[in-house]
C-alpha cells in the first residue's frame, strides 16, 4: 500500500514540484498513494498550517524525510519551529545532510543539532547500518523524535 505523501518547498518550487509528481502519478497509483504538493516556508504559517494528506485519524506526519536542509543560517530556527510544529510523539524525522568543512557551514551544522536537540531525541545512524551502496561517509543521517512530554 502506498503513502500518503505531502512534498514541500518555497513557492518558486512548486510547478517543478508538480511536474515531478505528474510524472510519476502512475506509479504512485498503482500502489494506491497520494502525493500533494504544498508551499512551506518554514516559520511561517504556523500554527495554522495543515497538510492536505493529514486526517483527523492521523493528523500528524508519521514520517518526515529532511534531505540536505541545513545551509544557511536565517532559516535554521524557523526550520525546527516548523519540524515542531508537524511533530507529534509518533513522529519520526529522518534527516540527512552532507558533512561540510567550508566557511561557516560547520559552525550551522552545530547550530542546528544545538537547537534540535532542546525539543528531539537524537539519534545518529551510523554508516555501517546504512545501505551498502547508497552511503557515504560524508554524508550524515539521525534520527529526531520529540523528548518525552512531562505528564500533565
Ligand atoms: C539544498 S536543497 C535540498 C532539496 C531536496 N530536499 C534534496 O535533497 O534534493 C534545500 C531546499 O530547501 C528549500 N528551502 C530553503 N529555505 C527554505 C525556507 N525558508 N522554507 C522552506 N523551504 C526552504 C529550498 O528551496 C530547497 O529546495
Amino acid at each position: 500500500m502506498g503513502a500518503r505523501v505531502t512534498v514541500t518547498d518555497l513557492s518558486e518550487f512548486i510547478d517543478l514540484m508538480r511536474h515531478n509528481v505528474d510524472s510519476n502519478v502512475k506509479v504512485i497509483q498503482q500502489r494506491q498513494g497520494v502525493c500533494h504538493v504544498l508551499e512551506l516556508v518554514w516559520g511561517v504559517s504556523l500554527p495554522t498550517l495543515t497538510l492536505p494528506t493529514l486526517t483527523s485519524d492521523c493528523p500528524k506526519p508519521s514520517l518526515i524525510l529532511l534531505a540536505d536542509c541545513i545551509y544557511y543560517e536565517e532559516s535554521l530556527e524557523p526550520l525546527v519551529k516548523t519540524m515542531v510544529s508537524v511533530s507529534s510523539q509518533d513522529t519520526l524525522i529522518i534527516c540527512c545532510h552532507e558533512h561540510r568543512t567550508t566557511d561557516n557551514k560547520p559552525r550551522l551544522q552545530k547550530q542546528f543539532f544545538e537547537e534540535v536537540s532542546k525539543h528531539f531525541r537524537v539519534t545518529r545512524i551510523p554508516t555501517i547500518l546504512q545501505h551498502p551502496v547508497y552511503s557515504s561517509d560524508d554524508i550524515h543521517i539521525h534520527i529526531f523524535r520529540l523528548h518525552d512530554q512531562p505528564p500533565s
